[in-house]
């Protein structure tokens, strides 16, 4: 049984019984169009079997290929945008130490390379400044696109490519690229082909904010040194409970029906929060994840996330007192990594006696309640997501709880979550300004 619950209690005062049984009907449906594979974008639904199966070979050749990165290489670059770099960076700023990237941590700790992400924009200026650090290092490259051809990506590939070629030769700096691409097509597969690159699939039904169970997300965190059965085994037991519980049972149906009633109040911004800073990029994450997936034809819940306490002396104010258009979901860490004890001082000067003998996260969760409380008596409703721990397996269980509850209030909104035609329109813009051939 998933780890992964939803408390909803503090959500109860802004709707009736009669609206949730109503809205779970729909809830329901939403979900037997999607296991039923009878809704738009059906031809995109590999995800959800992904945990189940995939594709044992490649599972392994993961694994060797991490295994060698950690072996000959100080730093590993990985270039990708979008699906294809925000679940893994979530996973391993999530999983592994708050310094990861501190050279002692990842070497010592985890005997790992440190890991830097490019290729998620377009600035000369971090391009530079990435170059530097590896100067006097050993790195590899994973360059990660499904298309093979996103702007972004292409560019940082070419540059990084031709950086590793000059410090290993060709011939070397082929076996320091590892490309996870389209099975058959694109540019990245046929310069990949070319170059004798390793290559790794994007599966053809698996979209790439849905991917992070594939070789997109699993080779940079099995990198990290972390533990990708397990994470496929929380993925597991989720997919398990989602499949097969009873709906009132069932969290990402409860949850995707909560979040359709707040949005039918005309609560259109839900805001994911959390309490511990190395849960920022799952925030990332699960923004483009909702994002792009549900916010189409003019409709969507937008997505937007706060790192608390920190954004409490920043958004609180909005959050608590300004247009009332948002609700709140709250992401709780039963049991975090760590705990530090508050120690006691004879002098008492700042007054923090009190708290003596007490742990920072008996702090952290008081601090949690106190603001769930001011924020739904603000008129903000709170939804409770409850993690056990900080370990692969309960993010293997909180992506999958994610990325079905998606899938059911996309069709509860009535759009195809599996799209994302909105994209284009800026590339469409970019390459004609740039006088790209044919645009
Ligand atoms: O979720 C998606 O499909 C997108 O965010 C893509 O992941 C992103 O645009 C990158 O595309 P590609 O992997 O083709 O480079």
């Amino acid at each position: 049984m998933s780890g992964i619950s939803i408390d909803a209690k503090r959500a109860e005062q802004f709707y009736s019984g009669e609206e949730f049984t109503a809205m779970m009907e729909r809830a329901k449906s939403a979900k037997e169009k999607l296991l039923g594979r009878m809704g738009e974008g059906n031809d995109f639904l590999g995800w959800l079997d992904l945990p189940v199966d995939y594709d044992k070979e490649e599972f392994a050749a993961i694994k060797e290929a991490a295994s060698k990165i950690r072996k000959d290489s100080d730093v590993l670059v990985v270039i990708g945008i979008g699906g294809s770099y925000l679940g893994a960076r979530a996973a391993i700023e999530f999983l592994r130490h708050s310094f990861y990237n501190n050279d002692s941590i990842a070497k010592n700790k985890y005997k790992a390379p440190q890991i830097y992400f490019v290729g998620n924009h377009i600035s000369g200026t971090y391009l530079t400044e990435l170059m530097d650090l590896l100067e006097g290092k050993d790195w590899s490259i994973n360059v990660i696109s499904k298309s093979g051809t996103t702007t972004e990506c292409a560019i940082a590939f070419r540059i990084f490519r031709e950086a590793l070629e000059k410090k290993y030769g060709k011939e070397g700096a082929a076996d320091r690229i590892y490309a996870t691409t389209d099975r058959k097509k694109g540019a990245l597969k046929t310069l990949s082909d070319a170059q004798g690159y390793k290559t790794f699939v994007v599966p053809d039904d698996v979209g790439g904010r849905f991917s992070v169970l594939t070789a997109v997300g699993l080779l940079p965190i099995a990198a990290s040194g972390a533990d990708i059965d397990a994470l496929m085994e929380g993925a597991r037991i989720a997919r398990e409970d989602a499949f097969n519980k009873s709906a009132e049972e069932c969290g990402p149906l409860c949850y995707a029906a909560l979040r359709n009633i707040f949005m039918e109040k005309g609560k259109s911004v839900e805001i994911l929060a959390n309490y511990e800073p190395s849960m920022h990029y799952i925030s990332e994450w699960w923004k483009q994840l909702y994002g792009e997936s549900e916010g189409k034809g003019g409709k969507g819940i937008f997505p937007a996330s706060v790192d608390l306490t920190t954004d409490l002396h920043s958004m609180g104010q909005f959050i608590q007192d300004g247009t009332r258009l948002m609700f709140e979901t709250v992401i709780a860490i039963d049991k975090p990594r760590a705990e530090v004890i508050i120690p006691s001082d004879d002098a008492d000067l700042d007054g923090l006696n009190y708290l003596a003998g007490k742990t920072m996260d008996y702090v952290n969760k008081n601090a949690m309640e106190g603001t769930i409380l001011a924020h739904t008596e603000g008129g903000v409703p709170n939804i409770l997501i409850h993690m056990p721990d900080t370990s692969e397996k309960s993010l293997g269980e909180l992506f999958y709880f994610f990325e079905f509850a998606c899938g059911v209030s996309g069709y509860m909104l009535g759009v195809n979550p599996f799209n994302q035609p909105g994209v284009e329109k800026y590339k469409a813009n970019m390459f004609k300004l740039l006088g790209k051939p044919g645009c």
